[in-house]
């Protein structure tokens, strides 16, 4: 790292601790007249001050729900914050209210007071969010505010989901994010669910800096710090780790639905960094679309350019590998393999995707969440760090002996990928989609007239494959795992697998494209980044100087996907097999996807 990052670092640390003092003093001033928030959970709340946000009659109304805005799991540990705001608050005190304080009528000094800190919260901007209007953009979508008044004047509940682990560069820009989001779309519309995954550095103060924005915003929340699944990272199997943090980041979108009845128009779940207009148009992409999910698309620095970077859970609509391909590559060699993806990439266009995470993205509830679909994980890795080598799966400790096995039992070649739980969710998505066709259409008896000899005949032929190759090759591209995930591989180090053979054997008895798609894209003008990227060169790097002949947005044209594919018959699985956390090696095989024979299985 450079001297001059580290200055900068500094001074980010020295403004968010100014930052903070301010609003501590507001948030836990005893006794104030104008103190928006009861720390006593049974008092009556008072409205008032932030009439700003106070709209009668709206679901969401953190005036009247004081549900609506909580804190599960403070982490109460002094931290190195601790001593200056104390010391600060106590002076705050002694210096600028205590000698003024005479009488009730001198409360609007307090109230002038939030209000000031209100204005000064709606203009934070963050430090990687201010450049946003100021970035190059195809279309000239950037210069055009107006173009979601439509989306914004229709008053839908949209949910964010935030995780954080160990990642307080990023969470202040979110925050600035959400505040212009909570700008554009009203506060009362958008929910916060914010989950500290047992984060070890300064989240937990930046979190308490995020509650309190929140709540002088109104914006409602659940803000809640969980300790990890298992406690020894060593241990952990990352993508069950993965779906665990993300159904307790969705409990209350559930449980709005369940007690109030509420339901979200959208999800948003918000990674790395995204600018508030790239978020809004994804959301416009879903929309038109009627998409399950919209991603946008991650870009990592790798030494002197950006890269493509999440490459573990992105599959094209042929279910391969995105290439890993810096931001300046030419249109043909971007990052989506499949004709019809590279085409529209290269024309900066949505296009279908078999799954995708890339960053921040936007998931239909009504297809998904609400219809009971939830984030899960192979069972069957195996467990390095228990001496026995149990794994998840009692039946793949049976399989593997517990007790006598030194490394890795073996798995069938056709046995389910262990890979990210995105990755699970969007073959859920896919089978949910088809079962869903089947009903409405009723087309599933005709299904049902299938070859079931035949099948048994494949699943034979499968394991006599297996038997034939027992040893899997080690993948030259491993362990580019997810977007922390931007960890740079070798140079060269694109591995590409052999297609499924095209035997008869191997074809599915009911091709994939006789089930209804699933409608899961990715929007390349929704660009997420990490630390160190410059945003200004890759928005030039990927869509070039904006031109004023650039149309603004010519309705939904841009934006509609017309024919949908159906799922491809196989994909390149990326599996952990086994414990060790995030980082632990991956490995690689094709392997088949049949919508009927999943379907087969879940009845
Ligand atoms: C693996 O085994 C260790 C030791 O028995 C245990 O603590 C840990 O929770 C296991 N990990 C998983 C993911 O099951």
């Amino acid at each position: 790292m450079t001297l001059s990052i580290r200055r900068r670092s500094l001074t980010r640390l020295f403004f968010v601790g100014i930052f903070i003092i301010l609003v501590k003093v507001f948030l836990y001033w005893p006794n104030s007249s104008v103190y928006p928030y009861s720390r006593d959970p049974y008092q009556i709340r008072e409205a008032g001050v932030l009439d700003l946000v106070a709209r009668s009659g709206k679901a969401l109304d953190v005036q009247r729900h004081k549900f609506l805005q909580v804190r599960m799991g403070r982490d109460d540990r002094e931290d190195i914050f601790s001593d200056l705001v104390k010391e600060g608050v106590q002076d705050f005190w002694d210096k600028y209210q205590k000698p003024y304080i005479v009488n009730a009528e001198t409360s609007n000094m307090d109230a002038q007071s939030v209000y000031t800190a209100l204005d000064t919260l709606l203009s934070l901007n963050g430090w990687v969010a201010a450049l946003c209007p100021t970035l190059t953009r195809p279309f000239a979508q950037n210069k055009y505010e107006d173009a979601y008044d439509d989306l914004i004047a229709q008053n839908h509940l949209y949910f964010i989901g935030i995780i954080v682990h160990s990642a307080d560069h990023f969470l202040t820009d979110q925050l600035a994010v959400i505040v212009q989001l909570s700008k554009r779309l009203g506060p009362s519309n958008i929910f916060v669910s914010m989950l500290d995954y047992s984060s070890s550095d300064s989240t937990e103060t930046l979190t308490d800096l995020a509650e309190a924005v929140l709540i002088l915003l109104g914006i409602p929340f659940r803000i809640r710090r969980v300790p990890a699944m298992t406690a020894d990272p060593e241990a952990a199997y990352y993508p069950l780790e993965e779906a665990h943090m993300r159904n307790l980041a969705l409990e209350p979108l559930h449980e709005l639905q369940s007690r109030r009845n509420l339901k979200f128009y959208r999800v948003i779940w918000l990674k790395g960094f995204t600018c508030p207009n790239d978020i809004l148009e994804t959301i416009k992409v879903s929309v038109a679309n009627e998409a399950a999910m919209v991603c946008g698309m991650d870009w990592a620095k790798h030494n002197d350019f950006f890269i493509f970077s999440d490459r573990w859970r992105t599959r094209d609509i042929l279910g391969d590998q995105f290439r890993q391909s810096p931001s300046s590559s030419t249109p043909d060699a971007g990052p989506p393999r499949d004709k019809l993806g590279a085409a529209r990439y290269a024309q900066h266009l949505p296009f279908q995707v078999f799954c995708c995470e890339s960053g921040t993205h936007v998931v239909d509830p009504a297809q998904s969440y609400y219809q009971g679909i939830s984030y899960r994980a192979g069972t069957d890795y195996w467990n390095a760090t228990d001496s026995e080598g149990r794994s998840g799966d009692p039946d793949a400790n049976r399989r593997a002996g517990a007790g006598q096995s030194t490394g890795a039992p073996e798995r069938a070649g056709s046995a389910p990928c262990l890979d990210s739980s995105q990755a699970w969710f969007c073959r859920d998505l896919w089978v949910n989609k088809a079962k869903e066709g089947m009903k409405e259409e009723e087309f599933g008896d005709a299904i049902e007239v299938n070859n079931a000899k035949r099948l048994r005949k494949r699943e034979a032929a499968d394991e006599e494959n297996d038997r034939r190759q027992p040893g899997r090759e080690v993948d030259p591209d491993a362990n580019v795992g997810s977007d922390y995930d931007a960890m740079p591989d070798s140079e060269g180090g694109d591995s590409e697998l052999p297609p499924l053979e095209d035997t008869d054997d191997s074809r599915l008895s009911v091709p994939n494209s006789v089930f209804r798609p699933a409608r899961i894209m990715i929007n390349p003008r929704c660009v997420t980044t990490y630390a160190d990227v410059s945003h200004t060169q890759l928005a030039l790097d990927l869509f070039g100087p904006e031109r004023d002949n650039d149309s603004p947005l010519e309705g939904v044209g841009k934006y509609v996907l017309e024919d949908w594919e159906g799922a491809p018959e196989g994909f390149v699985c990326q599996e952990q097999r086994q414990t060790g956390g995030r980082k632990a090696p991956k490995t690689q095989r094709r392997l088949e996807f049949s919508i009927h024979e999943e379907l087969e299985r879940r009845t």
